[in-house]
C-alpha cells in the first residue's frame, strides 16, 4: 500500500484560538489532530494509499532555525529510502515556509513528491484554510505527475516551487505567489494539473551528514543613508558570508561598496540580492556573487550551503 508521510511542524494549519479571542497558539494540535477535519475525505482515497502523521516539532515559524531544518532534513532522507513512501507532506508556520522548501530543494536528492503546506487562518477559525489546503497538499503528494517536480508548495488551491515562492501577503488566505514564474500548477476535481512539462531545476544538491553545522550568514537591507556600518559589524562579528539585499536590481550607496569591498578583501562571500521581490539582482561587482532571482531569505540559504564544508 503507497504511503504518504504527514510530518508537522506547528504553524497556523495547527493554531488554536485562545477563548472567544482572535488571539491563538500557533502549533497547538497534534500530528493526528490536524488531519481530523479531512479524514472522511481521504477515506475515499483509502484503497489508493495512507496517510501517516508524525510531529517534527510544534513552534511558530518565526522560531524555524537551522537545528530544526537539519531534523527535518534527516528525518525526510530516512522516510524518503523506504520504498512504499510515495510521498511527504510537511506542514508549516507561513512565514518561513517559503525559507524551509527552498532549504530542503537544495538539499534533498529524490524525485518523490515533497509538498510544504501551511494556513493563514488558525484550525477554530470560520473557515479555517488549512484542512483544504492539507488535503490539497496530500493529493499533490500521492500523484505521479508531481514526481521529478522538486520541492513544492500547496496553498489556496495552487501549486509553486520552493525556488520562486514568497509570502506576499501578510494577512489574507491568498498569502503566496510565485512573483517571476508564477504556480506551476493548480488543484482541480482532486487533481493536480501543472502547467508544463517536469522542470526541475538542474542545480546543485547539498547532501550532508547529522554533524551538519552552518555558518553565520547575515541578511543587511539596504536603506537610505548606509554608511555601511552593518556590514562592518557583520565582518567583526565573524561571518563568512553577507547577504546584501540592496535597492532596485541589486545596488547600493557607494558608502557599502566600500565596505562590501573590504569583506571580500577579508574572505568575506558577498552576494547581492535585492529587497524587490521581482526581477533579477545583478552583482556589478565582479568579487561579489548575484543571488538572481532569489529573495534574500534563499539568498542567504544557498550561501550558508556553499559555505558549508568551506
Ligand atoms: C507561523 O508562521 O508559524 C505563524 C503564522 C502562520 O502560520 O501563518
Amino acid at each position: 500500500m503507497k504511503k504518504i508521510i504527514l510530518l508537522t511542524t506547528g504553524g497556523t494549519i495547527a493554531g488554536v484560538n485562545i477563548g472567544k479571542s482572535e488571539k491563538y497558539e500557533a502549533g497547538a494540535l497534534s500530528a493526528d489532530e490536524i488531519l481530523t477535519p479531512i479524514k472522511e475525505r481521504l477515506a475515499e482515497f483509502e484503497s489508493d494509499f495512507t496517510v501517516e502523521p508524525y510531529e517534527v516539532c510544534s513552534i511558530d515559524s518565526k522560531n524555524i532555525n537551522e537545528t530544526i531544518w537539519k531534523k527535518l532534513y534527516l528525518a525526510i532522507n530516512k522516510i524518503i529510502s523506504d520504498e512504499d513512501v510515495e510521498g511527504i507532506v510537511i506542514t508549516h508556520g507561513t512565514d518561513t515556509l517559503a525559507e524551509t522548501a527552498f532549504f530542503l530543494e537544495y538539499t534533498l536528492k529524490t524525485d518523490k513528491p515533497i509538498i510544504l503546506t501551511g494556513a493563514m487562518r488558525p484550525s477554530t477559525a470560520l473557515s479555517a484554510d488549512g484542512p483544504d489546503n492539507l488535503f490539497r497538499a496530500i493529493l499533490v503528494a500521492s500523484s505521479p505527475l508531481a514526481k521529478n517536480r522538486g520541492v513544492l508548495v500547496v496553498m489556496n488551491n495552487e501549486i509553486h516551487s520552493a525556488i520562486d515562492v514568497m509570502k506576499t501577503h501578510k494577512n489574507n488566505v491568498a498569502a503566496f505567489k510565485s512573483p517571476n514564474m508564477g504556480p506551476v500548477g493548480i488543484i482541480v476535481n482532486d487533481n493536480p494539473v501543472f502547467f508544463g512539462a517536469v522542470a526541475k531545476f538542474k542545480h546543485k544538491i547539498y547532501i550532508f551528514n547529522e554533524n551538519i553545522t552552518f555558518t553565520y550568514v547575515p541578511i543587511i537591507t539596504a536603506f537610505a543613508g548606509d554608511s555601511g556600518e552593518l556590514v562592518l559589524s557583520a565582518i567583526k562579528r565573524g561571518a563568512k558570508g553577507i547577504v546584501y539585499a540592496g535597492f532596485g536590481a541589486g545596488t547600493y550607496p557607494d558608502t557599502v561598496k566600500k565596505a562590501l569591498d573590504f569583506a571580500a578583501q577579508n574572505n568575506v562571500k558577498v552576494m547581492i540580492a535585492s529587497s524587490v521581490p521581482e526581477g533579477v539582482a545583478e552583482a556589478r561587482d565582479e568579487n561579489f556573487a548575484s543571488a538572481g532571482l532569489l529573495s534574500p531569505q534563499k539568498a542567504r540559504i544557498l550561501l550558508m550551503l556553499e559555505l558549508y564544508g568551506e
